[in-house]
């Protein structure tokens, strides 16, 4: 994929999106979005609970799929895909960290760091190294044969952006990311990984409700009675 060269990582035109409500009606929680995402860029995505961020997140990142209107990644227009393309380009191309990490319990951290390699077929002795060095980048070189229950919630979410970090994705989403840690760990945790994702040179969108740290993005955006709001 040559997409990592061109100025424009994702874009969004005109997305709708519509959740079926009891009865046969539907309500409309993003009412035609337009987007662009430019290379390398660290993007914050804020507004009230029920905004439809979380919503959002999971259309660019081929989660699920806009009632009208397309999202393209690079030179891919993934709105066009079918699931089994959708979900290989996902797992290849782009990198997900949610508010609970959903890591997979009767693994250790190295192996699901190292697992969405491992899913696309790849060398695991190469994997494990990287994923070894990727843990050591998260401060958890210590911690690489725990499972997730032998790991605090902060160490959980590192492992998870570890794990997000292994395919060397283009984009990276995360959703709340610290959601559910306090507030001087989920501030170290955007920290770290601005860092990482800086250094790395991916671009990171990030929806976060944390209206101090979205200030620190290079660009933030406020998603408001289903349309965007620049901030
Ligand atoms: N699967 C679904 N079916 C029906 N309605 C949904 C569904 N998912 C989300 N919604 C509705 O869409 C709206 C936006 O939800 P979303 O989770 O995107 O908000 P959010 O901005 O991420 O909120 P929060 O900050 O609380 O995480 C909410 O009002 C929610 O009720
Ligand atoms: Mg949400």
């Amino acid at each position: 994929m040559n997409e990592v060269h061109v100025k424009t990582i994702l874009s969004a035109r005109q997305i709708i999106k519509d959740y079926p409500v009891p009865g046969g009606a539907s309500l409309r929680i993003l009412k035609g979005i337009d987007l662009e995402i430019h290379a390398s860029e660290i993007l914050a995505v804020v507004g009230e609970s029920g905004a439809g961020k979380s919503t959002l997140l999971h259309l660019l990142g081929g989660l699920d799929r806009p009632t009208e209107g397309s999202v393209a990644i690079g030179n891919t227009d993934i709105s066009r895909m079918n699931d089994s393309e959708i979900a290989r380009f996902r797992n290849r191309h782009i990198g997900f960290v949610f508010q609970f990490h959903h890591l997979l319990p009767e693994f250790t951290a190295l192996e699901n760091v190292a697992m969405p390699g491992l899913i696309q077929r790849g060398d695991p002795k190469t994997l494990f190294n990287k994923a070894t060095k990727l843990l050591a980048e998260v401060g958890l070189a210590e911690r690489t044969t725990h499972k997730p229950r032998e790991l605090s919630g902060g160490e959980q979410q590192r492992v998870a952006f570890a794990r997000a970090l292994i395919n060397d994705p283009v984009l990276v989403l995360a959703d709340e990311p610290s959601g559910n840690l306090d507030i001087n760990n989920s501030t170290s945790l955007h920290r770290l990984m601005w860092k990482l994702v800086r250094e790395k040179g991916c671009t990171f969108l990030v929806a976060t409700h944390n209206r101090e740290l979205a200030k620190e993005a290079d660009r933030r955006i406020e998603l408001s009675d289903g349309r965007i709001r620049i901030g």
